[in-house]
């Protein structure tokens, strides 16, 4: 795997003046490769981050190859598969948070459930030492499946009479455009042989990968030099103190949970597992609009904060390489943090503005 750190001769040598500059929040207008190398060494308490998952999420540039070949002007990466891509800019902006985390300090990370496995990579590549994974249980993914005797008939170009779709007239942040209200009756052999079957799972759950910058020497000895190196237990505890454990659900995935389960020495399943009482996507309230602008991938509050609480000591200082609309810096300082955001897109900006103004 080639080196990403050096940088090429034509990139930043120190940081440009941030965009957002208040008391506890400081945020940069670019590219996290690039910044993250430029921040002061070992500087940060914890890395808590949202970052493309390489799924070329709504065809944003961003979440794909193309946006990621951007971020590495100075490694040929030509020859590699666009996996191969996605696993080198992890690598990248890894190191540049090993530059910048202190000591012990831990790392939150969001990966895709079908991609993750390249960024667990790339943070181990980077010198990270991989902790844990949580895995956050939800109900509201829409699964991207091809009905493939639909598609068949199509390609016979034979049509269903009785096939019904509703065309939503929202923007498809929140849901699907498209709903077929009816899949119709097969109309060919070839149909009617492959009719119920599809290629995808409708996802309910998304890793997140817990890691930490090695320690030095033991953790007692780095948590009193640096003030990092352990969770916060009792900060993540959740309903009558229990140990935070490493599922967390959303509000009805427990509910479901617990009508397949009914009880257990008197209690419902679900008290054993964090619940974050609101859907996986959060509602128009919680999403910032600016100028007509919004996120398409804007994470709950309350998970964030949790995850803030979980690996950031008082009052400590948190990194967001991957700000989107701002949701990890609003998270953290509702936890009393401070936090350092970057953010490649200029239109989020206003966004993250919004938030921070609340
Ligand atoms: C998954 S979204 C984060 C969404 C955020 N968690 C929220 O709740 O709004 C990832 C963000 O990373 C930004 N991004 C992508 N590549 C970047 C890079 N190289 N440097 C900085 N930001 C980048 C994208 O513009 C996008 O806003």
């Amino acid at each position: 795997m080639p080196d990403p750190t050096p940088p090429s001769p034509t990139r930043l040598t120190e940081l440009p003046a941030p965009v957002i500059s208040e008391e506890r929040a400081t945020v940069y207008l670019g590219d996290a490769v690039e910044l993250l190398l430029l921040l002061p060494e070992s500087s940060i308490d914890a890395l808590v981050t949202d970052p493309p998952y390489g799924l070329s999420f709504n065809g944003h540039s961003w979440d794909d190859a193309s946006g990621f070949r951007e971020s590495l002007p100075h490694i040929d990466t030509s020859a590699m598969s666009a996996p191969e891509v996605f696993e080198t800019w992890c690598t990248a902006w890894a190191a540049g948070a090993l530059h910048a985390l202190k000591p012990g300090a831990y790392v939150a990370a969001f990966g895709g459930a079908r991609t993750w496995h390249r960024m667990v990579r790339g943070i181990e590549n980077a010198g990270f030492e991989i902790r844990d994974q949580i895995a956050w249980l939800h109900t509201t993914g829409m699964p991207k499946s091809m009905d493939l005797a639909h598609a068949i008939d199509k390609h016979h170009g034979a049509h269903r009479a009785d096939r019904i779709v509703q065309t939503a007239d929202h923007d498809g942040v929140l849901g699907a455009t498209r709903t077929v209200l009816s899949r119709g009756t097969p109309v060919t052999d070839d149909a009617q042989r492959w009719d119920g079957w599809g290629t995808a799972l409708r996802p309910a759950f998304e890793p997140i990968i817990i890691a930490r910058k090695p320690l030095e020497g033991t953790v007692v000895r780095n948590v009193l030099e640096h003030g990092v190196g352990g969770i916060n237990i009792d900060g993540a505890r959740f309903a009558d103190d229990r140990w935070p454990t490493n599922i967390a659900f959303d509000q009805r995935q427990a509910d479901a949970l617990d009508m397949l389960t009914g009880t257990w020495q008197g209690e419902s399943l679900s008290r054993k597992f964090p619940i974050f009482r609101f859907d996986h996507k959060p509602g128009a309230a919680e999403r910032p609009r600016a100028f007509g602008v919004s996120h398409s991938t804007v994470k709950p509050l309350g998970l964030m904060r949790w995850l803030v609480t979980l690996v950031t000591p008082r009052q400590g200082l948190v990194l967001e390489p991957f700000s989107g609309s701002g949701t990890t810096l609003q998270a953290a300082i509702e936890t009393h943090c401070r936090v350092v955001g970057v953010e490649k897109d200029p239109s989020f900006i206003p966004l993250i503005r919004s938030r921070l103004e609340k």
